[in-house]
This record gives structure tokens, C-alpha cells and sequence, in this order.
């Protein structure tokens, strides 16, 4: 694997993410920040940490990688969704690749009486996105490849790395085989 981002460097660019955030909503206001799982767990866990204002949290889960490394289609499960009528949500991802999740966890809670929704992305791939909207903070640029570590996966592998990779080809099939009960 080749490393892209090493643990410092992602530190680094979470605090920068955190300070943009508080800078944009202030330390007063009540922000409603919305986890989509799996992808930005550790994420997740590392910026709210870092945020001023009060906070609600939850999660929701959206899946469009079945098994393989191109997008196929978009699934969301909100059966753990918090209440985001009447709220400022701040949606937060792993990566903005197609923009297909994003711009629809956007209307979805603009459809459940969300007031604003704003998002937040670790990374941003380098590559034409499919959909109009863009994240409103993101971390950093990278270039259009598959990318696994800090929460991001490959068939539900390597979550767990603390550095950001890329997964050359060859160790994508070996990952098929390894991760096979
Ligand atoms: P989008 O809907 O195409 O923007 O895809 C977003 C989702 O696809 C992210 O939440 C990730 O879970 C997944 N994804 C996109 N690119 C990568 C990648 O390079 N590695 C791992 N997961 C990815
Ligand atoms: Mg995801």
C-alpha cells in the first residue's frame, strides 16, 4: 500500500476542518451532526471532539460500494436517525467521490424539516462528480483513487489503519480472497 496521508498529516487536517466549522457556526449555536456510516466513524469520533458549539449527534448509514470499488446504487438506512426538524445539520463523510450520497442525505433531511444542512468530508476526490452540490468543508484534495484507512474500507477491511492509503490493484484481489470468511 502507498501511503497518502500518514497519521499526522490526518490530524492535522481534522483540526483544520474543526476550526473552519467553529469559525462558521460559532461556539453558541446548537449543531445536529450526522455520522454516514460506515465511512467516517473514526472520523467522526476524532472531529467532534474538536468542535466548540453544543451538539446532537447521530448516524445514518448509506452504502453505494457493494463489494467492489466503483459506486453501483445508493442505499440509506435511517432507522437510527435523530430528529433533525427545526435543527442546523452538519453532515459528515469519509470522501465526496460521485456526490451521489451526500447530495441525497441532503435532501433527506431538508425533506424532514432540517433548517440548513451543511456537510463536512475529510477527503475530496479529484475527479467529475455526478451531482450539482459540493461539500462545504473538506479536509483535503486527492486524486482519483481508491483510497482505504481511517474508516474507509474496502469489502469492510482496513478501517482500522491509522494512515490514509491507496490500494494498487493487486492488493484488491488479494483483499477479496482474505476477506472471505
Ligand atoms: P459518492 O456517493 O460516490 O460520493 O461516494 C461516497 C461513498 O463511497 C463514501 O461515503 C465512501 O464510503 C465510498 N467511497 C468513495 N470512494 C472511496 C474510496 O476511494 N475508498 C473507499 N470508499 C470510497
Ligand atoms: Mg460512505
Amino acid at each position: 500500500m502507498r501511503i497518502l496521508l500518514d497519521e499526522t498529516e490526518l490530524k492535522e487536517g481534522v483540526l483544520r476542518l474543526a476550526s473552519e466549522i467553529d469559525d462558521f457556526y460559532g461556539n453558541k449555536r446548537h449543531l445536529t451532526v450526522i455520522a454516514v456510516m460506515t465511512g467516517s466513524l473514526v472520523l467522526f469520533a476524532d472531529l467532534i471532539r474538536r468542535l466548540s458549539m453544543p451538539q446532537r449527534v447521530g448516524v445514518v448509514q448509506a452504502s453505494s460500494y457493494r463489494g467492489g470499488t466503483k459506486s453501483g446504487d445508493l442505499h440509506v438506512d435511517s432507522k437510527m436517525m435523530i430528529d433533525v426538524s427545526g435543527r442546523d445539520v452538519l453532515l459528515v463523510d469519509d470522501i465526496f467521490d460521485t456526490g451521489k450520497t451526500l447530495d441525497r442525505l441532503q435532501q433527506m433531511m431538508l425533506d424532514s424539516g432540517a433548517t440548513t444542512v451543511k456537510s463536512a468530508v475529510l477527503l475530496h476526490k479529484n475527479r467529475e462528480h455526478s451531482v450539482a452540490m459540493r461539500p462545504d468543508f473538506v479536509a483535503f484534495e486527492i486524486p482519483d483513487e481508491f483510497v482505504v484507512g481511517y474508516g474507509l474500507d474496502y469489502l469492510d477491511m482496513y478501517r482500522n489503519l491509522p494512515y490514509l492509503a491507496v490500494l494498487e490493484p493487486d492488493e484488491i484481489e488479494a483483499t477479496a480472497l482474505e476477506s472471505q470468511p
